[in-house]
């Protein structure tokens, strides 16, 4: 299969649907990216924060309120979804039940009235690609939901799109083979060079797949990166939050030297990789970022010691819910052969790697004290 690199560019798109009682919702808001020839590019975001619209809107199943839709730099808005050169697969499958596989999958070329042998070909080639081959003549009934959902991946590759769009497709499988069936698809679109915008809700999947993460919450694109540097460096706590576990807590600069800070968090002095400003006093800490070490009873008031509040162990990890001064940090440690799991009212001191804090911008006290309230849950 040939590839065709396409670049592909969301500029300012909006999009408001009416609904019943004459209010009005902003699915899409003024949302931009770019996404490279040949690049994976995923849109993360909670449920109902305009993922599916977007996608929709890039196929050309909707119509933007505003903005373009760029295929190397030419809008395509005007164009209908068949003369997109785009193929989507749907959450949902969305297999013709009536026909076989082959069918199902030569649909795209059977329309264009493309020669018996060259359909057969192309079929076999899509079906090889996804695993599947001889199950031609199997009924789409007959097959597992894995093996459906590849029979959509086969059925949008054989169309040899220049833009791939995928929605959701792995979230009706089981775990494992959810896990397989990501790695054959990141092979294929790598083999394929096929620029592809996938949506989940799935943080690990986001990450394992992506050349670029892009972070959507009410219809509005928060961060755009790549998947080390959006865990790393989460613009906001909203994207801390989605894409891991995240404690938020005060810090003060003490000493700024050229590109090297250090901040004074939770009675510690650690070092801040990422740049900083005067202003900037609520940082995020991942919880694998904190080191726990055993302290006296005595020492549950020094302002770098917690009490244990619960703990728990979870196979690779043990996750510590903590309070110090009247706040709840979790921290998650690895667990190794003979690791403690602390009991309740344990003391320990805290120790967060040096590196292991992230300067949060733009937010207000009365915002990070509920995001600080809601780790309580
Ligand atoms: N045809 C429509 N008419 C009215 N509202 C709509 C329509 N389609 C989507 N919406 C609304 O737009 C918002 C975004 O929906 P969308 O389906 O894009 O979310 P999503 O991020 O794909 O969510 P999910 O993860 O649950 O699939 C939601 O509030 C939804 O209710
Ligand atoms: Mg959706």
């Amino acid at each position: 299969m040939n590839n065709k690199s396409v670049s592909l560019k969301v500029q300012n798109v909006t999009k408001t649907f009416a609904i019943p009682g004459g209010s009005k919702v902003v699915a899409v808001n003024d949302c931009s990216f770019t996404a490279a020839p040949g690049e994976f590019v995923t849109l993360l975001g909670p449920s109902g924060c305009g993922k599916t619209t977007l996608l929709r809107l890039i196929a050309g199943f909707e119509t933007p309120d505003k903005g373009q839709i760029f295929l190397n730099d030419a809008s395509i808005n005007h164009y209908s979804p068949q003369n997109r050169d785009m193929a989507m697969v749907f959450q949902n499958y969305a297999l013709f039940p009536h026909m076989n596989v082959f069918k199902n999958v030569a649909y795209s070329l059977s329309i264009k009235k493309q020669s018996r042998s060259m359909i057969e070909n192309e079929v076999k080639e899509a079906l090889k690609l996804v695993g599947l081959e001889g199950m031609e003549s199997r009924s789409t009934g007959q097959l597992s939901g894995g093996q459906q959902q590849r029979v959509a991946l086969a059925r949008a590759l054989v169309k040899k799109p220049s833009v791939l769009l995928l929605d959701e497709p792995l979230s009706n499988l089981d775990a494992k083979l959810r896990i397989q069936t990501r790695y054959e698809l990141k092979n294929i679109q790598r083999r394929l060079g096929i620029t592809t915008l996938y949506v989940t809700h799935d943080q690990e999947e986001a990450l394992f797949l992506s050349d670029k993460i892009i972070l959507m919450n009410n219809g509005i694109i928060e961060q755009i990166g790549e998947p080390a540097e959006a865990y790393q460096r989460p613009a906001t706590p909203f994207v801390a939050k989605f894409l891991g576990s995240a404690n938020f807590v005060k810090g003060r600069l003490i000493r700024q030297d050229g590109h090297e800070s250090v901040m004074e968090v939770l009675g510690q002095e650690v070092s801040v990789r990422s740049e900083i400003n005067k202003n900037q006093s609520w940082v995020m800490v991942r919880p694998e970022h904190i080191r726990l070490v055993s302290r006296n009873k005595e020492d549950a008031n020094k302002e770098n010691c917690a009490i244990v509040k619960r703990a728990h162990y979870l196979g690779i990890w043990i996750e510590t819910f903590l309070e110090i001064n009247n706040q709840t940090i979790v921290a998650r440690i690895l667990a190794e052969p003979g690791s403690r799991v602390w009991d309740v009212g344990d003391v320990v001191e805290l120790q967060i790697v040096q590196g292991g804090i992230h300067p949060i911008s733009n937010v207000t006290e009365e915002m990070m004290a509920a995001e600080v309230a809601s780790t309580l849950l």
